[in-house]
């Protein structure tokens, strides 16, 4: 079969600031909540583990670009963290943090590497957070300033902005359950957190549309809702599972209204949200990104917010952090998101697996099985989507390296390059190998 990939379809990989720059105080630096969540033993899962190293990238960038040079990316998608450019998170620039990504934008360019920039991968300024972060309105105009900053020195050179990146995992995470920074656990937070980030959102996309001669879109990571049963009960569970997760942020983005069974979930901590601030939230965005990990099976369960729980599946593989293996769901997902919101251009923008990898290399190699298979499988899904008639234009694999997984620290590998985190040297393993020839044959070699 001759491959469904089209000519100018864009091969990368994907990384985020925090967890790969190390040196977060460097050259005028403020401070970030995941800064301070790193280092506070009450909230790390992965006590000690933080990004004070990470990846040594803010030091190794070039190195790092040579690297992806070789293995033959076509695209990398990083993130700006705020607080270099920013450090109060308003107010004064920090050009020494500006002249880092600028480095690195004109050295991708010059290793004919596009770069696809996100404003907001999770790393909000502590002095923000001092003042409420996310849950204080002023969030948008805070959020569309920063963004101002990077679009007048880097637009043009950056085609391909980015605002947030997942907001669901920002609020499920950040204020919901507290597993990630700032670590709050408060149900009447969680739906003002996601309601500001997404008027942040609509504010930065405004703001880019004033001087912007480019692209920009919107990252939400979303997994297919399965019924356990086709019982109503289970059906409706189903709903809420993917209103919460998928259509939270979507609907909002794409349709300017929440899906209504937010209002039924959240109860009295779901306010009344001003007509306006759909407006603002619902603006033309160039494309979307989708972050593909796993589906999800539900069925009514009351133990939860969502009434909705998961169903664990038995029979199926898992990866390290306990997420079933299961790409069809990636197409699943690609032809939904067409579906519901029409025909807007896609990018893939993670998609990837940690597993166990051996844990140095063996004769410089790293063989690493499971992870070449998920890829084959996923990629081939996405393939099988664009069959389909999904205008799919990219696919960023997560990640480039091993790095820090936010509160599981540096448990889990999800990079297609090894990093030895005492040394810092990086070795390709097999699947970046693997990753290489299906770049250079454009998705025609998937064996
Ligand atoms: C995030 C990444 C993270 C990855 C694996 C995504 O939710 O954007 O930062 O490392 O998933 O958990």
């Amino acid at each position: 079969m001759t491959s469904p990939f089209p000519d100018d379809f864009l091969w990368g990989a994907a990384t985020a600031a925090y967890q790969i720059e190390g040196s977060p105080l460097a050259d005028g630096a403020g401070a970030s909540i995941w800064q301070r969540f790193s280092h506070d033993p009450r909230l790390m899962a992965a006590k000690g583990d933080t990004g004070d190293v990470a990846c040594d990238h803010y030091n190794r960038w070039k190195e790092d670009v040579a690297l992806m040079k070789r293995l033959g990316l076509q695209a990398y998608r990083f993130s700006v963290a705020w607080g270099r450019v920013l450090p109060e998170g308003t107010g004064r620039v920090n050009q020494a943090g500006l002249d880092f990504y600028e480095r690195l934008v004109d050295e991708l360019l010059a290793n004919d590497i596009e770069p696809l920039l996100t404003l907001y991968h999770w790393d909000l300024p502590a002095a923000l957070d001092d003042k409420g972060g996310w849950l204080n309105r002023d969030s948008a105009d805070w959020f569309a300033d920063y963004g101002r900053v990077l679009f007048d020195r880097l637009d043009g050179r950056v085609k391909k902005w980015v605002t947030l990146n997942e907001p669901w995992v920002v609020t499920d995470g950040g204020y919901l359950h507290g597993a990630l920074a700032p670590g709050h656990r408060n149900m009447f937070e969680a739906p003002i957190a996601s309601h500001n980030l997404m008027r942040a959102h609509g504010a930065a996309v405004k703001a880019y549309r004033e001087t912007g001669a480019h692209e920009i879109g919107l990252v939400v990571n979303i997994e297919p809702k399965y019924a356990a049963t086709d019982s109503p009960a289970d059906q409706a569970a189903r709903a809420r599972a993917e209103a919460y997760m998928n259509r939270q942020y979507l609907d909002p983005a794409m349709l300017g209204r929440y899906p209504p069974e937010l209002a039924e979930m959240f109860g009295e901590a779901w306010p009344d949200w001003p007509a306006e601030d759909f407006a603002l939230i619902r603006q033309r965005l160039d494309f979307l990104g989708v972050n593909y990990y796993t589906r999800n099976v539900t069925r009514a369960d009351d133990s939860f917010l969502l009434r909705a729980g998961p169903v664990e599946q038995k029979h199926a593989s898992h990866t390290t952090t306990g997420w079933e293996v299961f790409p069809q769901g990636l197409t699943d997902m690609l032809v939904w998101v067409k579906e519901s919101y029409g025909d807007i251009p896609l990018y893939v923008t993670e998609n990837g697996a940690a597993f166990y990898d051996p844990p140095q290399p063996i004769d410089g190699r790293i063989d690493d099985p499971l992870r070449v298979d998920y890829l084959k499988t996923h990629i081939a899904a996405v393939g099988e989507a664009i069959r389909r008639g999904v205008d799919v234009r990219g696919y960023m694999l997560w990640s480039l390296l091993d790095n820090l997984e936010w509160s599981l620290g540096y448990s889990k590998r999800f990079g297609m390059v090894h990093v030895d985190f005492e040394t810092l040297a990086r070795t390709p393993k097999a699947s970046a190998h693997f990753y290489s020839d299906v770049i250079a044959s454009g998705g025609a070699n998937l064996d």
